[in-house]
C-alpha cells in the first residue's frame, strides 16, 4: 500500500469512482467519503475504503481526518442537475457551497492543503467565442454554474488566507464508462444525452427527445464536447502529481476539443449498437447554448494530459457495454 493517502469526496459517483479506481491502480491509498445520495456502493466497489458521511456533517469529517493523514483531497461531491438548480437553488447552494466550506474548514484544521476539484464548463455561461479557453469570462447562467463559480472563488481566497493549493478541472460533457466495466454513468433520473440515447436504442425508454433542431449549427442541433470519463480521471491524477510537485493553483478546461451535434451522437449510437434510436424533435431546453467546445491546450501543455479514449465511437462503445450489464444500471431508467 502506498503511503500517499488521498480522500476522494463523492467517490461513489460516476466520475469519482472511475478516478478512485485509477488512483488505486497507480499505488495511491484511496479513501472515499460519500453520503450515497446520488452515489452507489456498487460504483465504488473495491476502489477504496468507503466512509458513508455527508459534507453537512462536519464532526464526522473531523473524526475521519483525525484518524488519517491525507495528503490531498479530490472533491466530486456536488449536485449537477441544471434544471433542478433553477427550481431549488438553496438545495444547490447548501450542498455544493456550504458543504464545501465545511470540507475546507476540516482541511484547514488538519493542515491538508492540496485540493483537486470537479468544476464545470457551466462556469462560463453562454460562450462569447469557441473553443472556450480558461480566460473566457466567468458568467454562469444558472445556480448550478454559480455554485461552482463560487467555490472556485472560495478556493482562491483560501489560498491567500491559509495557503490552500487547488486545481479546478472544468469539465465539458463527461461520457463513456470504465473500459473494464467496473463503473459507469448511473444517474437517477438520467438526463444526459449518451445514456438516454442508449436507453432508447435498448428499448428501456420509448424514445429520445431532441431538444431543438433550429440552432445555428450545421444540422440544427446543439454541439457539445464529449470527453471519456477515463480521460477525465487521468487528468485528476495528473493534477494531484502537479500539486505534489509544487504546481501553483490553476483552473483547466477538460474537453476533447471536438464538437459533435446531438444528431451525430444519435447516429454514432445507432452505428455502435446496430439498433435504431427512436427520436422526436421537441422544444429547445432552457439555457442550452448552441455550441460548447473546449480548448484544452492549457492542461495539455502544463500537465501533459492527452485524450486517449475520447473518440466518440469509443465513448459510446464503453457506455453501451456498461448499459448492457444485467441487474445493475442496465435495468434502471
Ligand atoms: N439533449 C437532448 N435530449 C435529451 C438530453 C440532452 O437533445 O434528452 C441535448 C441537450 O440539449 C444538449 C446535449 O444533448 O445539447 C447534451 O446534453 P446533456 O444534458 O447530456 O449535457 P449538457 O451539455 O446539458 O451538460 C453537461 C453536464 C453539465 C455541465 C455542462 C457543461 O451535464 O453538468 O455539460 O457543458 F454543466
Amino acid at each position: 500500500m502506498s503511503d500517499i493517502k488521498v480522500l476522494v469526496v463523492g467517490g461513489a459517483g460516476y466520475i469519482g469512482s472511475t478516478t478512485s479506481y485509477l488512483l488505486t491502480e497507480n499505488g495511491f491509498d484511496v479513501h472515499i467519503l460519500d453520503n450515497l445520495s446520488t452515489g452507489y456502493l456498487e460504483l465504488a466497489g473495491d476502489s477504496g475504503l468507503l466512509y458513508e458521511t455527508d459534507l453537512l456533517a462536519p464532526q464526522a469529517m473531523h473524526n475521519i481526518f483525525e484518524e488519517h493523514e491525507y495528503q490531498a483531497v479530490l472533491h466530486f461531491a456536488a449536485f449537477i442537475e441544471v434544471g433542478q438548480s433553477v427550481t431549488d437553488p438553496l438545495m444547490y447552494y447548501r450542498n455544493n457551497v456550504a458543504g464545501t466550506i465545511n470540507l475546507l474548514d476540516v482541511m484547514r484544521t488538519h493542515n491538508v492543503k492540496n485540493l483537486v476539484f470537479s468544476s464545470t464548463a457551466a462556469v462560463y455561461g453562454n460562450p462569447l467565442e469557441t473553443p472556450i479557453t480558461e480566460s473566457h469570462p466567468l458568467a454562469p447562467i444558472n445556480p448550478y454554474g454559480w455554485s461552482k463559480r463560487m467555490m472556485e472563488q472560495i478556493f482562491a481566497d483560501c489560498q491567500r488566507g491559509w495557503g490552500l493549493n487547488s486545481v479546478c478541472l472544468r469539465y465539458f460533457n463527461a461520457a463513456g464508462a470504465d473500459p473494464l466495466g467496473r463503473c459507469g454513468e448511473w444517474h437517477d433520473p438520467e438526463s444526459h444525452l449518451v445514456p438516454l440515447a442508449l436507453q432508447a436504442a435498448m428499448k428501456k425508454r420509448d424514445k429520445l427527445t431532441i431538444f431543438g433542431n433550429d440552432y445555428d449549427t450545421a444540422d440544427g442541433t446543439c454541439v457539445r464536447d464529449y470527453i471519456h470519463v477515463t480521460d477525465l480521471a487521468k487528468a485528476h491524477m495528473l493534477a494531484v502529481d502537479y500539486l505534489f510537485s509544487g504546481g501553483k493553483s490553476a483552473a483547466f478546461n477538460l474537453g476533447s476539443e471536438t464538437g459533435y451535434s446531438v444528431k451525430e451522437v444519435i447516429e454514432t449510437v445507432e452505428k455502435v449498437t446496430g439498433l435504431e434510436v427512436p427520436c422526436e424533435i421537441g422544444e429547445r431546453r432552457e439555457g442550452d447554448p448552441a455550441v460548447l467546445v473546449a480548448s484544452s491546450e492549457a492542461i495539455r501543455k502544463r500537465l501533459g494530459w492527452k485524450r486517449e479514449h475520447s473518440d466518440l465511437e469509443k465513448i459510446v462503445q464503453d457506455a453501451y457495454n456498461w448499459h448492457k450489464r444485467e441487474g445493475f444500471c442496465g435495468g434502471r431508467i
